[in-house]
């Protein structure tokens, strides 16, 4: 294979920038996640993700290495990326689209993952899984979660992942947690949801060499910075 990079659908620059009615951290995200913290997700899991779950736990179970997950993976470019990057990993990658899921990306991905197979793909909604996860006490390692939908307007604020009802579950998914996205703020405000939860985290600019997503892949080309959030 070429080293040339080849996309399922090539970047194109033409990502607009964030645009939101907020001048910083919401004014309520405290009083928020702390009402989440405080009060358990209380919403029936709903069967497709429960049986989707119990497929991957009885394979987590039995696999005696670190399990990595990939949360919001889209078509699975990074699940595939991380696991050529983490041969001795299981990753797995969790989205709630089955036609992102299902897509045959593999001849069009920036990089040769033929014979990769030490990762799954499972479209489960994640306001569940993240749940599941914590109840069965997933051995994770490293908790991606990468371009996320930001829900840019003020209003969205319980859409974004630390706005969520399921928050609590999220960040205490992973030895380590790694979020990314192109809008500085949504990492800042997890940041400090994170920090309420007692997690701390740290957020740099990333220096995109080769994307490990198509998301980052179409900011680069649009010249938008990509930021990340570690969570140790
Ligand atoms: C902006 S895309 C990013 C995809 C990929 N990580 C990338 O960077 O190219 C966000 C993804 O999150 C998924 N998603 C949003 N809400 C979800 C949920 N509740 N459960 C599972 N996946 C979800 C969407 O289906 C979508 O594929």
């Amino acid at each position: 294979m070429s080293n040339k990079a080849t996309f399922a659908n090539p970047p194109t620059g033409d990502s607009k920038a964030i645009v939101t009615n907020q001048d910083g951290i919401h004014e309520k995200l405290e009083e928020i996640v702390v009402k989440h913290l405080e009060h358990g997700f209380k919403k029936p899991i709903q069967p497709h993700t429960q049986r989707a779950f119990d497929e991957l736990d009885a394979l987590v179970r039995g696999f005696d290495g670190d399990i990595i997950l990939d949360a919001c993976c889209g078509i699975g470019q990074s699940t595939r990326l991380l696991a050529k990057q983490n041969p001795n990993a299981l990753v797995i990658g969790v989205d709630k689209s089955d036609h992102r899921i299902s897509r045959n990306v593999e001849q069009h991905l920036p990089e040769d993952v033929s014979g990769v197979d030490n990762y799954r793909l499972v479209r489960a909604d994640l306001n569940d899984f993240y749940r599941l996860v914590k109840q069965a006490n997933w051995p994770v390692t490293k908790h991606y979660i990468l371009y996320p939908n930001p829900w840019p307007k003020a209003k969205h604020i319980q859409r974004r992942w630390h706005g969520s009802a399921v928050f609590p579950d999220i960040v205490a998914t992973g030895q380590q947690l790694i979020l990314r996205s192109n809008w500085r703020l949504y990492l800042e405000e997890f940041q400090a949801a994170a920090k309420l939860a007692g997690r701390d985290g740290n957020i740099t600019e990333i220096a995109v060499n080769k994307p490990l997503t198509p998301f980052e892949a179409k900011f680069t080309a649009s010249g938008q910075t990509c930021w990340q959030l570690i969570v140790d």
